[in-house]
């Protein structure tokens, strides 16, 4: 295998610090995103996990550090910022779609705003996309109210797939979603993942992390506190937090949740 050059990296991290006032909450993290990778990245309420992944398109602005998106540093002055957020999708727990468009609209409204393609290819490239995420012919045409949760995040996921991102943000995707709507999202991003679509995804599931992640970090306090290849970090983690934290998600699964 020839060696990982800069190129192969959409995503690196370095040293990133971000405070909210006296408190640290980002406490000098690095870590890289290679291209056509899935990165899956867990770990308790409050360690800071949103707010890394809000840092990476500048959502949140962090104090130190660096974040390279293709080798360029987004941190500094001369970057337009709109641009880079233009390749990097995010799917959130709550869906976020607009309550006035229709799902094949929610996926157009972007490619015709944000890109200026004309209205025919745009809709011809949402269809694609919601056929991607396997969304059902006669919900194309109805509004978030009348779609299921599941639905409704996949028409999320299909809008961030019709831009042709270089990456993909997930945070926590399916935690608003019962089991089986869950389900059915995590499907989606199993077949993105066999794919090659770049993904970063903050989630608890631990099955999807196990099948899909090429690597897996373990959020803690603001740093990565431990990191490696899924099955040895899941099944075999060395660090007390990690194996406490591990054990509570399973218990939750054991009694059918919260
Ligand atoms: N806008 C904010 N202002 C102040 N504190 C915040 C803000 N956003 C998040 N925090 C704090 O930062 C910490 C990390 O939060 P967050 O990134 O949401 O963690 P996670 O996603 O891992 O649950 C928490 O203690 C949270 O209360
Ligand atoms: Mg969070």
């Amino acid at each position: 295998m020839p060696q990982t050059s800069e190129s192969d990296r959409v995503l690196v991290i370095k040293d990133l610090v971000k405070k909210f006032g006296e408190k640290e909450v980002i406490k000098g993290v690095s870590f890289e995103v290679e291209r056509g990778e899935t990165k899956v990245i867990i770990g308790p309420s409050g360690a800071g996990k949103s707010t890394m992944l809000r840092c990476i398109n500048r959502l949140i602005e962090p104090d130190e550090g660096q974040i390279l998106f293709n080798g360029v540093n987004i941190l500094s002055k001369d970057v337009d910022i709109r641009k880079i957020r233009a390749k990097i999708g995010f799917v959130f727990q709550h869906f976020n779609l607009f309550k006035h468009l229709t799902a094949l609209e929610n996926v157009e409204i972007g490619l015709r705003v944000v890109k200026g393609i004309d209205e025919e290819e745009a809709e011809e490239k949402a269809r694609k996309a919601l056929a991607m995420v396997h969304l059902e012919k006669d919900a194309y045409d109805r509004y978030p109210a009348e779609l299921s949760g599941g639905q409704q995040q996949r028409v999320a996921i299909a809008r961030a797939l019709a831009m042709e991102p270089e990456i993909i943000l997930f945070d926590e995707p399916t935690s608003a979603l019962d089991p089986q709507l869950a389900g059915e999202v995590l499907d989606v991003m199993r077949e993105l993942a066999k794919k090659k679509v770049t993904m970063l995804v903050v989630t608890h599931e631990i099955g999807f992390a196990l099948n899909a992640a090429d690597e897996v970090l373990f959020f803690y306090d603001g740093v990565i506190w431990e990191r490696g290849e899924p099955k040895e970090l899941l099944y075999n983690p060395k660090r007390k937090e990690t194996q406490e934290f591990l054990r509570r998600i399973a218990d939750l699964s054991v009694y059918g949740g919260k």
